[in-house]
Parts: C-alpha cells; structure tokens; sequence
C-alpha cells in the first residue's frame, strides 16, 4: 500500500483509507507504546542517562538445524553489567523481536528499573534478519533461498547458543541464572525460550505474548472485538462512528466530486497544533481517547463528509503526530525501524494468525478468516506457502501444563490478549492480567501516570524472578 499523495483511483483510494484506518488501529493495537514513549516521569535526558550498553556481536551459525550450510554471520547483541554481581548475579535476557534491538533496549524500561534490585547483567539479543543482525547482509531478502532461515527456531537457537557462549567466556559469569523476558513477538519467544531450553534459563517472563492467536485456538474475531470495546470506552459514539465510516466511504466515493474531496481531504486534513502535541503529552495513557476526539458525532446526525473530515484527522494523529510526516505513507511506521517485511514474512510461514470481523461484535466490515486467499498472497509475495498448523506443532498450542516458571502477563485492553494465556496454567506457568494496561506496559519505565495495577504487576513479576534465582542457586 502506497503514499495517499498524487492522483489515485477509486478502488485505491477506498483501499488507502480502509487501510490506513485499519492499519492505524492495526498499529495502535500492537504498537500502542510508540505514542506514548514520550511520555512518563522518566525525561528523555534521564533515560539517556540510564541506558548505557556496549555492542557486541557473536558469529553465530546462520543453520542450526542442518550441517550443509555452515556458515556464520554476526548476531549484534547488547550489554549492560553496571548492576551485575559478578560470580553468580542473574542475567536478564531479552528475546529480541522483530526489529532493531536498540529499540527493544531503550523501551524495556521495566528492565534498567530493576537491574540494581537483583543485582543483575542486562543482555539485549537480536533477533536475526533484523537490524544489524543479517545473516546475508543486504542480500537477507533478495530472495526465499535468503529468507529460508528466518524462523522463531533459528532465533531461539541464536539466544541459547548465545547464552552459552557468556557463561563460558564472561568472568563470573558461569553460575548466573538466566531469565528471558520479552513483549509481543519478542514475548512469545522469551516462553518458547523457557519450553525448548528449560537447561539455559530458569524463568520467562512474557508480555503481552499471543502464543495462541494460531489458528483453532482462539476464535479469529477476538483481536477486533477487543479494538472495539477500546474505541468504545474511549470516547462517546466513537466506535458506532467508526462502524458508519465504510458506508460513508462508499457513499462519497460512488461520485467524481467525492471522491476528488476525498483525495484531497486525506492530504490536507490534519488535526491543529495542540491536538497533535497532546499526542506527546503524558496524558492520555491510551492514545485511542485522541483518536476518538476527532470523531465525537452524534452518529444519527452527522453527515458522511463530517465524518470523514473527522476519521481523516483521525488517522492523522497517528500517520503525522511527529509533525514531519510529508504525506500519509502507509508503509512506514512512526519509528521506521520495525521490520514489516520480515515480520510478514513469519506470517507467511509459521506464524500464521488469523484475524476475521462480522461487523456485529466489532466495527469493521465482515471479513471472514481465508487462509487459502492469505496462502496465495504468500506465495505471489515471497514463493512460500504458510504451514498453519507448525507453530501448535512446535510449540504445544493450548497444551502447555508440563512447563514451568512462566509468567504470561496481560493488559485487558490490549487485543493480543484475546490470543493470550490470561488463565492461571498451573503454580508455576502464572498468568498476570493487568485491567488497565495496554501492549506489555509492565515492560516499560516506571512512570507517574502508570495505573496501581501495573506497578503491582511488576511488582509480581520481580517476585517471581527471585523466587526462580532463588531455586535456581539451590540446585548449583
Ligand atoms: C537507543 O538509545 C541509544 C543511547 O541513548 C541511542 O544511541 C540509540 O539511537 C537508541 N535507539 C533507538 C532505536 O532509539
Ligand atoms: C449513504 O447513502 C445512503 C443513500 O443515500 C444514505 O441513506 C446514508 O445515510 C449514507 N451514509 C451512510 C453512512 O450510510
Ligand atoms: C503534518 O504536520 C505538520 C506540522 O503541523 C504540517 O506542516 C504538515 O502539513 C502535516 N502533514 C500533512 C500531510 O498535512
Ligand atoms: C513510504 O515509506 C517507505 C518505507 O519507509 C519508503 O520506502 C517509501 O519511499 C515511502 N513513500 C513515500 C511516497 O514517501
Ligand atoms: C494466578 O496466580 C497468581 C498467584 O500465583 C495470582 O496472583 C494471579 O492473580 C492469578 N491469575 C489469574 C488470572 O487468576
């Protein structure tokens, strides 16, 4: 999908404003903490003052699973051992996800906040095909020869084999337990890390990890339903507007003139200054009550050009809150480092996750689930074809009793909690719902504005690390 700028037809033009609303919402729901990076008790001088890590890079095996191709490239990962007790003090390791691993490391606040309390080594591991992290270098992608190691178990490989390689060569570092932690992708790893090598580290804590967003193990329309109700108690008729918006599109776009309004509309139609900076703004914790600002009309009343006046500043909040967006580009994101196209290409392959609304419990327009559609679209995309059922394979679905030292946490508003472990497995694979928390906000920095329940989340999950050192240490 392509920038709103220039001349556009119609279908493209319905596309680029379905997509953008829907990917917008899309973008919020999973990256809901870019707006609110900037906000907190933490200024950005502070954490600059933190954060402090040197980078390393390991030649690490580019297959871990066969023995023809056998050579290495070079895993950029990150260290911090200000707080470390050498000679046994934890390590805490982030799975790293799909994307730069700075990023990972600057907003995993959680983890600088309670380096000094466990006394602990911070160590930040890239994910591979992302960032510096290319097991081809610029040729990663250029084709599926390239791209056919790129999976979650080449990854998880990475992290052991990385971890063993610190406990062999870091001095004091042999007798360190090891903790994975992670969010979102990064938290799914961080349990499958736990469930594959329960031998390299001793706990996970994973956030806001959708470990069952696969298909036939939460019903598909789960994730839209959650948007829903975030918009609808975000702000009055906000959802119900949203809902009326697909026919407002069709409507204005079935003539010339509207369509050309249209056209011209998502260029130049932007929220005013304050607005935009009240995205910056501490306050509101949920981006989505700006977003619903704009969209406040008596739905019975309003007219189909108000609203989408209204839903096109809308989407502006997020696509140009930087105030430096040129034009509405949808195929890049506010910080541009996440790696959309590596990330689909996990989609196309293992990590399938169907998504489908009926327009009745959400307030999208019906789109079932269609995997032989989504197959297709992989193989035009890439010449893969997904495998739906590998990753319930691979990693035990819905049958994850066996393991243990697991905490999955979840924020209730957070629509990947719907693909979330959200019920207590046993005593010791422990889920965490958080009632006001978004996308993994117990990973962040400890801020004013955060709700009781998060601190005490955090709170939780640090008890539960020392408890895992604790038996750890037992057993040496
Ligand atoms: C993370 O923080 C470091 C140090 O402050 C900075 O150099 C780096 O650019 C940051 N990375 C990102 C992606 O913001
Ligand atoms: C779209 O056009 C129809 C027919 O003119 C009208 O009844 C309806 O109110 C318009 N708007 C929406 C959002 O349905
Ligand atoms: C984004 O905001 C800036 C600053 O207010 C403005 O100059 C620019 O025109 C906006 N972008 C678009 C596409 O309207
Ligand atoms: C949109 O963003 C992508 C990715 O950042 C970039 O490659 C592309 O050139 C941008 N398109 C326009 C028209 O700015
Ligand atoms: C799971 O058990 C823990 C205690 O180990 C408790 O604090 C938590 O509330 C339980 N989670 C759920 C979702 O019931």
């Amino acid at each position: 999908m392509s920038c709103g700028c220039g001349s556009v037809s119609k279908p493209a033009l319905t596309g680029i404003v379905l997509t953008l609303t829907l990917y917008c919402l899309h973008v919020f729901a999973l990256k809901s903490h870019l707006l609110t990076r900037h906000g907190g008790g933490l200024g950005t001088a502070a954490k600059d003052a933190v954060i402090k890590y040197k980078t390393l890079y390991f030649d690490q095996k580019i297959d871990h699973f066969g023995f023809l191709e056998d050579g290495t490239f070079k895993q950029r990962y990150l260290v911090n051992e200000e707080h470390w007790l050498q000679g046994g003090g934890a390590i805490l390791f982030y799975t790293g996800n799909e994307g730069d691993v700075t990023w990972f490391c600057n907003n995993t606040g959680f983890m600088w906040d309670i380096a000094e309390e466990l006394g602990a080594m911070l160590v930040f591991a890239e994910h591979r095909y992302y960032g510096e992290s290319l097991p081809f270098g610029k040729d990663s992608y250029s084709d599926p020869k390239h791209l056919n190691y790129l999976t979650s178990e080449q990854a998880l490989a990475d992290f052991a084999v990385l971890i063993k390689e610190l406990k062999q060569t870091v001095p004091g570092a042999q007798n360190s337990p090891v903790i994975a932690i992670g969010g979102s992708y990064g938290g799914m790893l961080s349990a499958w890390m736990r469930m594959k090598y329960p031998n390299i580290v001793v706990g996970a804590l994973a956030a806001s990890a959708p470990i069952w967003q696969f298909p036939d193990m939460v019903p598909c329309g789960d994730f839209y339903k959650i948007v829903t109700q975030d918009f609808s108690r975000s702000g009055l008729n906000c959802d119900a507007n949203i809902k009326k918006s697909w026919k407002a599109i069709d409507n204005i776009t079935a003539t010339d003139d509207g369509l050309q309004w249209l056209t011209k509309g998502l260029q130049f139609v932007f929220p005013p200054e304050e607005d935009r900076r009240g995205g910056l703004q501490p306050l509101p914790r949920w981006p989505i009550q700006v977003v619903c600002k704009h969209i406040g009309f008596n739905p019975s009343t309003v007219s189909d050009h108000q609203l989408l006046v209204g839903i096109s500043e809308a989407v502006g909040v997020y696509y140009n809150y930087t105030g430096n967006t040129p034009c509405l580009n949808t195929s890049s994101t506010a910080t541009g480092n996440l790696g959309f196209i590596g990330w689909y290409y996990q989609a196309c392959t293992e990590m399938v996750m169907p998504m489908c609304t009926d327009g009745i419990q959400d307030m999208f327009e019906p789109q079932e689930w269609n995997f032989k559609a989504f197959s297709d679209e992989c193989q035009a995309l890439f010449g893969v074809r997904p495998r739906a059922n590998w990753a319930e394979t691979v990693y035990g679905g819905l049958d994850i009793h066996s393991h243990s030292n697991i905490v999955f946490s979840n924020g209730a508003l957070d629509p990947w909690s719907g693909g979330g472990v959200t019920r207590n497995i046993s005593d010791t694979v422990v889920a965490i719902v958080i009632p006001d928390g978004a996308h993994h906000l117990d990973l962040r920095f400890n801020n004013e504005y955060d709700p009781h329940s998060v601190l005490s989340a955090r709170a939780q999950e640090v008890e539960f690390f020392k408890l895992w050192i604790k038996q750890a240490k037992k057993k040496l």
